[in-house]
Formats: structure tokens, sequence, C-alpha cells
């Protein structure tokens, strides 16, 4: 049997989480209607992960209001209806031994744009004389190849915060057990984040503490409705790959306060603000960011990006730079991936489906 560190449980609060292998949020713009709420093929989708051995899977970028969701058909979690249609698949997840986590989302001034299939599909702005709706951000800026955004005030940051707070309350009443607070891809805090998108002049821009506030005000808030049950991620880019941008030094300041707050583990991504910049894209390019953070901050740390066979993933957990690894596309490849990565590493798994005993992996 193989020393394999991807499979050992990891343990957050009060929650075990059987394994190392993760699925990532991935949007699968799906909603019903223009409604937000998650239809059959959510149920089969996200069940296929259930029986796949993964153990913790967060359900993709959420709207914590209407306005909140990069287009229509994202997934919304701002209304009972909503809270009643995840049950099914929380409760799925949970039945099969994986953790259901959900991100919540603010897309900010890359709102209001075309529903699009695949990671950067949605990427045309829908106009409010079309139906679309006036984005917010940090300051009255657009992202490139977008409609501009109006700066939010003082009150529209004050109700940005509780409506994460409202959406954390209906995601631990539909099941999730983890919640991972969207920071990354340059959306919304993401965009007070960088001084490269943030240009305030208040409380809420200038030196790192102002920029962070959105952030860390909302974790406060967050983790003082759901309490110590609940495991808090936070996800950031760690860089938005430009020099005088946000960058992987930051990150980890911020994620030592948002510790000091309640958060559990951060997913460390990159990019997402800027069009057009250089990204050294190759096998687990993001890597050496979650170690820097991981190595800075002394908090659980998750790595993901280009990460796609099991000797990969288990190398990233043996030599310590992370500690968990999520996969993407390729549990879109292969929702089993899991699976098949302890047959790979000569893992035996008491938590594989008994149905599908009958197709045991070739080692
Ligand atoms: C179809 C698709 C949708 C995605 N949606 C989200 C999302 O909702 N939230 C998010 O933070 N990242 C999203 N991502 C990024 C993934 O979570 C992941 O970070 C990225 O795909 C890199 O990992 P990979 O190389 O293993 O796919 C998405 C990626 C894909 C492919």
């Amino acid at each position: 049997m193989t020393n394999s560190t991807l499979f050992t449980p990891i343990t957050l609060r009060n929650l075990t989480i059987r394994n190392r292998v993760w699925v990532p949020p991935m949007c699968m713009y799906s909603a019903l209607g223009k409604d937000g709420v998650p239809t059959e093929f959510h149920r089969a989708h996200y069940g296929a992960f259930a029986l796949g051995g993964a153990g913790l899977v967060i359900v993709e970028a959420t709207g914590v209001s209407p306005e909140a969701r990069i287009s229509f058909h994202d997934l919304g979690i701002w209304n009972e209806a909503q809270v009643e249609a995840f049950k099914p698949i929380t409760a799925f997840l949970k039945a099969n031994g994986v953790v259901p986590g959900i991100q919540l989302a603010h897309a900010g001034r890359k709102a209001s744009t075309s529903p699009g299939w695949g990671y950067g599909g949605a990427d045309e702005t829908i106009a409010v004389e079309d139906g679309g709706w006036q984005t917010v951000s940090a300051s009255a800026t657009a992202h490139e190849g977008y409609a501009p955004a109006v700066a939010l005030t003082e009150e529209g940051i004050a109700q940005v915060v509780a409506d994460f707070v409202a959406a954390a309350r209906r995601s631990v009443e539909a099941g999730f057990q983890v919640l991972e607070i969207h920071a990354a891809h340059g959306y919304l805090i993401h965009q007070f984040l960088s001084p490269l998108s943030n240009q305030r002049t208040d409380d809420f821009g200038g030196p790192l503490k102002n920029r962070a506030r959105l952030l860390l005000d909302i974790v406060r808030a967050v983790h003082a409705e759901v309490g110590e049950e609940i495991v808090l991620f936070v996800r950031f880019s760690a860089t938005d790959w430009v020099e005088g941008g946000w960058n992987e030094e930051e990150t980890s300041i911020v994620t030592d306060w948002v510790k000091d707050l309640g958060v559990d583990t951060v997913d460390i991504s990159t990019g997402g603000l800027l069009e057009g910049v250089k990204i050294p894209v190759g096998p687990g390019y993001q890597v050496p960011m979650a170690h820097y953070v991981k190595e800075h901050a002394h908090l659980p740390t998750s790595a993901v990006g280009m990460i796609t066979t099991p000797e990969q993933a288990n190398e990233i957990i043996t030599s310590g730079r992370a500690d968990a690894v999520m996969l993407g596309k390729e549990h879109l490849r292969d929702p089993h991936f899991a699976l098949r990565a302890a047959a790979k590493l000569g893992v035996s798994l008491d938590y594989a489906p008994p149905q599908y005993q009958w197709a045991p992996y070739s080692s």
C-alpha cells in the first residue's frame, strides 16, 4: 500500500472531512428560469460527485441577492424556494459521506452578463433596458469590456453584508456545513481588496485594512450568525499577476486577519480582476501561491488549478505545500476521480459505493 496523505482525513472545527480531494465551486449557469433555483440538473451533477469519493464538494458561486449574480442563470440563495431546492442536494452528499459546501458570491461589476456555459462564457453585459441591472463595485469603474459600475454607498455596503449574512443563514438551513466566501476572480470583494479597482477615499479604500474592511465585516457578521459549528472558507485570488496589484503578501496578511475572525481554511486561486495579463499557466501553477499563504498565515490552505493526476495531487499534500487539493475540470471529466486516484495510489477506501463493486479500477 502506498503512503498516501491525500486520503487522510482533516478536521476543521467539529467537522471531519474524509480526505483531501475536493471539488471546487464551478458555475453551471443552469438555474431554473431566472429564479436562481437549483434543478434536476444540479441534483444529477452534484449527485455524481456524491458517489465519486471526494471529501468535500463546494457548490458553485451562488448569488446572495438577485443583483449579486453573474448572470440570470446563476444559482441564488436569497429565498426559501431556493433553500428547499438545495436540501435534496446536501442530503444526498451527506448520505454518501461527502461534506456539502457552498460558495456565497457577489459579482459586483462583473454582474448582469449573458448566461454562458463554461468558464469565461458569461462575459457580455446585458444592459438595463434589455432586462439586466446596474452593477455596483468599490468605485465607479468597469471591468474591461463590461458596462461601468456605480460605487456602493456605505448603506449599500451594509446591505451587501446583510445579504451575505442572510445567505449564510439560509445555507445552513439548506444543510450546508462549509460556507465559502468568494473573495476571488475579480468579483465584488476582490474589487474592494485590489488597489487597481478600489479608488475609494473613505474607510473602505486606501490602506490594506480599509480595502479588506468589506471582507472582514462579512466574515465577522457571518461567523456571528452561523456560530461555531459551521466551517468557513475564503477563496482568494492571491495575485492580480501585475506589478502594483493585489498580491500574495497582502493575501497572507488578510488571511491572518480572517483567521482571527473565525475562518478555518483559505482556498487559493489567482487572477480574474484584469483581462489580458500574462499568467504562467501550467500544471499546478497556483500551488506556490497556496504554499506561500500557508507558510505565512499558518492556516489550513487548499490548492487549485491544473491539478489532474493522483500522483501530483498526493505530492502536493505529502510535501506540505497545501492541506487539500481542489480539482475542477478533472472532476467534470471524471466525477469519480477520487475513487480512481485511490486505486492508483493503492489506497483501499471503505466508502466506495457498494453498488459499483463490480467495476473495480485497475491500479
Ligand atoms: C465551468 C467552470 C466554472 C467555474 N466557476 C467557478 C465558480 O463558481 N467560483 C469559483 O470560485 N471558481 C470557479 N471556477 C474556477 C474553478 O473553481 C477552479 O479554480 C479552476 O477551474 C481551476 O482548477 P482546475 O484547473 O482544476 O479546473 C470555475 C471553473 C470552471 C471550469
